[in-house]
């Protein structure tokens, strides 16, 4: 074992966890087998027994093995709920209707005191927070006067040229003027759906989607068409390509990387048929990559922009889950929609922040930036694994839960009978957030699933509110029964 392995940059005790992981699914251990002690590995992989130690809550905070006092390691038992299975298609496109019970929801959850499994917000404690904050205020110091002034309408020229930079590494070249920076993903997405669709269009989305995205055709009174989804390769092709012959369909707007909420990642070949059947149709895609970035897998998948060759799909994204929510930055490639977006950008808010942008442009300029993904990623697998395992050992027989390759939030399905809207009430009398499944379709579907929030730091409370959870979705069949 070398000291570090230079191609992945991975420390010594997280190779050391990795060749226990592969005996463990090797089955040289099984489930609750003993591993060697921390002294007898330190001795057989000639490592200090510091690095065994820390290889051995590494893979106890995956879920992977338990400590038993006195006694040592054991692995755990592996048995994972099974997944959701894939959803299936609206036969007709719906208004919607769902902004005031997501607002009614979000209110309540984002108090501070709960355990945040509500929202898809990333603990602070995970992001460079600090770093970022001095990086701001040196950058408004350097510059005070750019800092306070309006910013050209598509955004930091610094900031359009790091944003190019790291489009590369999903497969797609773009030059700075053809970004435009937004507040936040959410601005990005919404100024691309005005720019390709009118009211009284229809746009299909997967099923089930991102609440932010059917409250942003809400307000443009675009109608949605829910269409199939599978929880690991996402969007149904067949049914979509069915309902761009049929529905006169204005445009399509997905998350293909790890979408939010069911975590899917939508294979490379299925990506490249998107792109060709949507340039066949002649329909825009919205593709929100806002997550794409955050693949448990040492690369991140492609854009579906990458195998665009007409310039129909609108490439948005952010750093709200990479960096910092709280600095609402964002941005869109809108491929030949540019001039239009570029207007309603600045018909909607002139542009975007300048200090933040400046603080972004500088972070990345500084460098480090890869590093620092690699081990927020491995940061939200082991947290991931960990939510859903706990999920396994608390919840009652016939919940589901996503298995993402990415991302940070968990899909779950509780048994048929359990209702997730009263389930978010009774949560958070008892601390706790949760996103019920509801808002998440255009039709009022999902009434036994929720959304976790998987970016929380594990601690025993977080653990005691997975119990908590478990027990209510209990007590509610119960009830049911009697
Ligand atoms: C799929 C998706 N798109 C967009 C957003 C909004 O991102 P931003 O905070 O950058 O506006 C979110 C936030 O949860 C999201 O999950």
């Amino acid at each position: 074992l070398s000291n570090e392995n230079l191609a992945t940059g991975e420390p010594l005790y997280h190779q050391v966890a990795d060749r226990i992981a592969r005996l463990i699914v090797g089955g040289t251990y099984r489930a609750g087998h003993r591993v060697p002690s921390v002294r007898r590995l330190s001795g057989q992989y000639r490592v200090s027994v510091s690095t065994v130690l820390e290889a051995y809550r590494l893979l106890e905070d995956r879920g992977v093995l338990e400590a038993r006092p006195q006694s040592g390691y054991y692995v755990r038992s592996q048995e994972r709920p099974p997944e959701p299975l894939k959803t299936t298609s609206c036969s007709e496109a719906t208004e919607l209707d769902v902004s005031t019970m997501v607002l009614n929801v979000l209110r309540e959850s984002n108090r501070k005191e709960l355990v945040p499994f509500g929202a898809a917000v990333p603990s602070p404690s995970f992001l460079p927070t600090s770093r970022l904050n001095r990086i701001l205020a040196q950058e408004v110091r350097r510059d005070p006067n750019t800092s306070q002034s309006y910013d050209a309408v598509p955004g930091l020229p610094s900031l359009r040229i790091q944003i190019a930079r790291r489009a590369l590494e999903a497969g797609v070249t773009l030059t700075p003027d053809e970004i435009i920076t937004t507040s936040g993903a959410q601005e990005a997405v919404q100024l691309c759906l005005r720019a390709v669709t009118r009211p009284g269009d229809t746009v299909a989305v997967e099923s089930p989607t991102y609440f932010g995205l059917l409250e942003a055709l809400e307000s443009l009174h675009v109608k949605a068409l829910e269409i199939a989804t599978d929880p690991r390769t996402g969007i149904c092709l067949d049914d979509l390509e069915e309902a761009l012959d049929k529905e006169g369909i204005a445009a399509v707007v997905l998350v293909p990387s790890f979408g939010n909420p069911l975590g899917h990642c939508m294979p490379v070949d299925r990506r490249k048929r998107l792109a060709e059947m949507l340039r066949r149709f002649q329909v825009p895609l919205i593709e929100d990559d806002v997550y794409g970035e955050l693949a448990f897998t040492p690369r991140r998948p492609p854009a579906v922009k990458a195998f665009d060759t007409s310039g129909d799909v609108l490439l948005c994204s952010s750093f709200s889950k990479t960096l910092a929510p709280g600095y609402r930055i964002g941005w869109a490639a809108p491929g030949r929609h540019f001039r239009r977006v570029e207007l309603l950008k600045y018909s909607a808010s002139v542009s975007t922040a300048t200090p933040t942008q400046m603080a972004v442009a500088a972070f990345l300029a500084g460098g480090g930036f890869d590093r620092y993904l690699r081990r927020l990623r491995r940061t939200y697998r082991d947290l991931m694994q960990r939510l859903a395992a706990a999920i396994g050992d608390h919840f009652p027989e016939g919940t589901r839960v996503s298995r993402p390759e990415g991302g940070h939030v968990l899909w779950v399905e509780l048994p048929s009978g359990a209702d997730s809207l009263k389930l978010h009430a009774a949560a958070l009398r008892h601390g706790i957030s949760i996103a019920p499944g509801p808002l998440f379709s255009a039709t009022g579907r999902y009434r036994n699933f929720m959304r976790l929030n998987g970016a929380v730091p594990w601690s025993e409370r977080v653990e005691d509110a997975v119990v908590t959870l478990g027990r209510l979705v209990r007590e509610q069949l119960g009830a049911r029964e009697s």
